[in-house]
């Protein structure tokens, strides 16, 4: 666990993770490297996406408010969002009264989350961190979050439980992923991506960690059944399973995924759990 550049306060003291940069997991130090090189694009788009002033899930930017994945009241609670990138899901969070932390393992893209924090005179705790070992105390959290974060680059077997361990007994676990049928139809493309078609490309029997062709990150995905056994073992009730299609006739073919595909299977699902 590396502390530098969280702000003070009382989540900010590291007790629990104890890796160095030099410790971490290989996937999670290939990420590192992975983020810190995206992180100018995504700082592109982070001032538009802080601006926005409701909740909006994915790719298809879904208002919470017609499919209620968050807790129907999360002012005052104390929030960690894992993986939080430029953080603005925790900016969204902090304007309906919660209270974020956000923890993200790449510094760039942190560097981008503390420029916005200025620029919308909006602070919040941010920590530079593995969320697969979080460097918090147990039970000191009421609400995870995670759109695209630990969600898909972390090791589920590893931050599923990490996030139990930090929640309050009856606490959510929210969380955003690629639509398994995109992970299953997506054709790698050794031109870097990957372009959607209508036939299974690849196992689902066994699927967890993923290496697309032309890119260097590792991300994970779990079949259901595989999903449902990790959140239950690690002590969560599972709430709902949302699959997201577009809300509306805008041209949606963001990550290479055409109006077409995404209007025919979901393209995101967002995961509600509640600890036991
Ligand atoms: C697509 S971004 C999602 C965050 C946010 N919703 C956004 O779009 O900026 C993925 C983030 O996950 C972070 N991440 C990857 N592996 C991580 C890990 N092991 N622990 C914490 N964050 C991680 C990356 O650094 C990156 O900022």
């Amino acid at each position: 666990m590396d502390t530098q550049g969280s702000q003070s306060n009382s989540h900010s003291l590291p007790l629990a993770g104890t890796m160095t940069a030099e410790n971490l997991p290989e996937h999670v130090q290939r990420n590192r490297a992975e983020w810190d090189n995206r992180a100018a694009d995504f700082a592109e788009w982070a001032p538009d996406a802080w601006a926005i002033e409701e909740v909006r899930w994915g790719e298809l930017r879904v208002p919470d408010a017609s499919i209620h994945a968050l807790p129907a009241d999360v002012a005052g609670l104390d929030v960690i969002e894992l993986g939080c990138g430029t953080a603005y899901v925790s900016a969204w969070l902090a304007r309906m009264g919660a209270k974020p932390v956000g923890i993200d393992n790449s510094p760039k893209q942190l560097e981008t989350a503390r420029a916005m924090q200025d620029q919308f005179d909006l602070h919040f705790p941010l920590h530079l961190g593995n969320a697969e070992d979080l460097p918090f105390p147990d039970a000191s959290f009421d609400l995870a979050v995670s759109e695209y974060g630990a969600s898909i680059w972390c090791d589920p077997y590893k931050w599923i439980p990490e996030a139990a361990r930090i929640l309050r007994p009856g606490g959510h676990l929210v969380f955003l992923v690629t639509g398994l049928l995109v992970v299953l139809a997506s054709l790698d493309d050794d031109a870097g991506g990957a372009s959607m078609g209508t036939s299974l490309e690849r196992p689902l029997i066994g699927m967890h960690r993923l290496e697309w062709l032309g890119e260097d990150g590792v991300s994970f995905c779990l079949p259901h059944g595989k999903m449902i056994d990790v959140l239950r073992e690690s002590g969560f009730e599972i709430e709902k399973l949302i699959e997201l299609a577009p809300v509306d006739d805008r041209d949606l073919e963001i990550a290479g995924i055409p109006n077409a595909w995404a209007r025919q299977w979901p393209v995101e699902e967002i995961w509600c759990a509640r600890k036991r």
